[in-house]
């Protein structure tokens, strides 16, 4: 993993869009893996002015969503449908049949998951995804304990989860108790990965990801075993990092480093 420390969420968030929109240059039809939250929204919007200014075009762009709430209607406000729309599609060109999210209403959740892994691999596996990750240490909706080979299945959230998330509802009895999710293995089959994180809160689980052993208490340490995976944190976030020192001098002496 390389882990990359930000002076700022906005620096952060900068540098990530940075990644992603190399991607796109390099594949303009790339499949993005995309995340909800509030630690992914400096990303999104950072890439809504890139494309603003032309410099990026979503045009070919394909995209998977990680998760999204059982219950919850896609026009009511804290589904990540409305929240995908409100903060990243309505505001790009990705063309709406190129969107996925999975369904938090549909009639038959295990056809929906087994349809939702079929189509990843149909249109080519996902190039990037972008991931936050719980103050639980989940990604995704991958609670402690889920599988680290899981996949795209019905999840219940863990009463931390559910508290952290209250936030965005008028109260905590209104934060849905089930998900649907891509599981850990789906996750650690996309090509790349970018790991976000800010806040103090997030110290603890950042330090477990990236320098504890991989387990499924922690689903973010499974991102050890990935080959591409990035992790970009602010000063807080990274405060709890042993290895903090070693991190710093590999970028500032990436630069002067042999090509590979
Ligand atoms: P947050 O959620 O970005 O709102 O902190 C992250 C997550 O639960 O994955």
């Amino acid at each position: 993993m390389e882990v990359i420390v930000h002076q700022s969420y906005e620096e952060m968030s900068r540098a990530a869009a940075q990644a992603v929109a190399e991607v796109l240059n390099a594949k303009p039809n790339a499949i993005l893996g995309m995340a909800t939250g509030s630690t992914p929204l400096g990303v999104y919007q950072e890439l809504v002015r890139m494309h603003q200014r032309g410099e990026l075009d979503f045009s070919q762009v394909t995209t998977f969503n990680l998760d999204e709430y059982v219950g919850l209607p896609t026009n009511h406000p804290q589904s990540y449908h409305f929240f995908m729309h409100e903060n990243f599609f309505k505001h790009v060109n990705i063309p709406p049949q190129n969107v996925h999210i999975p369904s938090g209403t549909t009639s038959n959740y295990r056809a929906f998951c087994d349809w939702y892994e079929k189509r990843i691999t149909e249109c080519g596996g996902i190039d990037v995804q972008i991931l936050g990750i719980g103050s639980d240490g989940h990604i995704a909706f991958n609670e402690p304990a889920s599988s680290l080979s899981s996949r795209t299945r019905l999840k219940t959230l863990a009463r931390q989860t559910i508290e952290d998330n209250a936030r965005f509802f008028e109260s905590r009895d209104q934060v849905p108790v089930y998900a649907i999710t891509m599981g850990v293995g789906t996750i650690l089959q996309a090509r790349q990965i970018l790991l976000l994180a800010n806040g103090a809160k997030k110290a603890e689980a950042v330090a477990a990801a990236v320098e504890g052993p991989v387990t499924s208490m922690i689903t973010a340490s499974a991102l050890q075993m990935h080959p591409d995976a990035t992790v970009y944190v602010d000063e807080p976030a990274a405060s709890m990092l042993k290895m903090r020192e070693y991190y710093d001098w590999i970028q500032q002496h990436k630069p002067a480093a042999p090509k590979v």
